[in-house]
């Protein structure tokens, strides 16, 4: 009988250090876009930060399923110091640019690499469902290579972008496998990231105030329309509240996280699809002024009172105009309002679910302990008061400057 010799190098051992390792480089590449979405400016870059990080969530649910099959628990640090001072690293670029740069033209190409490599390195049949993980991240992963060469074609690979690349040898590449080199020093150019407290927007909007949530009364069908989808456009306000969520709350559970990166993706959808509506109807949305203010108040708040101010304020409370305009549009044979609203509101009775289901962990987290009803009650009147009155006072502001 003749005994082959395969071509396996993977152990079951080494497939779950290897595994452990893709699934952290994947969870944190998820966290820095969420942190980086609403301090990135270029509109067209953030709306596609919402999709790149749902991928990436995508990817570690894959992984975490997989994972929890030969592992417990299924989450585990890489315990490799080096790998994670990488992806401690990558968060503190100098700019948007160069935190794509980082993260879609060193770390993911490289991920990618290994990923195609472990498919020829493990045993097809015993592992055969880490084999169906990869091949349906590996479509993604492609796609986002091709979408960094794509929006980064004008920006020079520069001094950061060698400073991942030599944080990735230093940890030995994304297998661990290659000959480690030394730590680099950080260039001067590194930038402390600090999760941002004003939503940033590029130099062809105006940003104002415009009557946040107070309803415009007595107007037309045609003129309410305008503007509830203008209002549509201005929805990667809550994809930065939730980007800034989930940035601020690393110790809640996965399911959360992915709960969330999928909220945060659905209000860049919801915002492209005012995008769409507007250009439909011969508008450009860019004319449409940012009322960055929202996020701004927002952001004065912990966490756990930003997540109830969306899910039981603005998205609870959004059901009864979207149906008064659904009638409407039926009645006026209005079939491309009716198909946007009615799947955005398919979304959002996701996103006040989500908000039942994980607000009492979001206050244990950001210590508050109070009942949730109770919580709740006062977190919708503070809603009502500060911004369906369109006031959003920034209380910070306001007692540093009465000083
Ligand atoms: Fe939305
Ligand atoms: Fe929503």
């Amino acid at each position: 009988m003749q005994v082959l010799s395969p071509p396996e190098q993977i152990n079951f051992a080494h497939n779950k250090q290897l595994l452990n390792r893709y699934r952290f480089i994947e969870y944190e590449s998820l966290r820095i876009l969420a942190a980086w979405l609403p301090a990135a400016a270029n509109m067209d870059w953030k709306l596609d930060m919402g999709r790149l990080l749902w991928e990436d969530a995508q990817h570690v649910q894959y992984l975490y399923q997989r994972l929890r099959e030969i592992q417990t628990p299924a989450f585990r640090p890489p315990g490799d110091d080096a790998l994670e001072h990488l992806m401690a690293e990558a968060v503190h670029a100098p700019t948007e640019a160069d935190l794509l740069a980082g993260l879609f033209r060193v770390i993911k190409p490289a991920l990618a690499a290994t990923y195609r490599w472990h498919c020829e390195q493990t045993f097809a049949n015993p592992d055969a469902p880490t084999l169906y993980a990869f091949k349906h991240i590996l479509l993604d992963e492609e796609s986002q290579l091709t979408w960094a060469e794509e929006a980064l074609a004008d920006h020079a690979p520069g001094e950061w972008e060698a400073y991942i690349a030599d944080l990735l040898a230093a940890a030995g590449g994304v297998s661990g496998r290659e000959d480690r080199q030394k730590t680099p020093a950080p260039p001067t150019c590194r930038t402390h990231f600090e999760w941002p407290r004003d939503a940033a927007r590029d130099s062809r909007f105006s940003l104002v105030n415009r009557d946040a949530g107070q309803r415009v009364k007595s107007v037309d069908h045609a003129t309410q329309r305008l503007r509830d989808f203008e209002s549509y456009s201005q929805e990667m306000l809550a994809a930065e509240t939730v980007a800034l969520i989930i940035h601020l709350s690393p110790g809640m559970p996965w399911a959360f996280t992915y709960d969330s990166a999928r909220h945060c993706y659905d209000e860049t959808r919801h915002c492209k699809l005012g995008i769409e509506w507007l250009a439909h109807h011969g508008h450009d949305y860019t004319d449409v002024p940012q009322n960055t203010l929202i996020y701004t108040w927002r952001s004065q708040y912990d966490a756990a009172t930003q997540y109830c101010l969306l899910t039981m304020g603005n998205e609870t409370h959004a059901f009864p105009h979207r149906h008064e305009q659904m009638a409407a549009y039926a009645e006026n044979g209005d079939r491309l309002s009716a198909q946007f609203v009615s799947y955005d509101m398919a979304d959002e009775r996701q996103h006040v679910a989500f908000g039942h289901k994980w607000l009492p962990q979001l206050m244990a987290q950001h210590d508050i302990d109070r009942p949730v009803d109770e919580f709740v009650k006062e977190t919708v009147a503070l809603w009502e008061q500060e911004y369906m009155t369109g006031a959003l006072p920034i209380h910070e502001l306001s007692e540093v400057s009465d000083q």
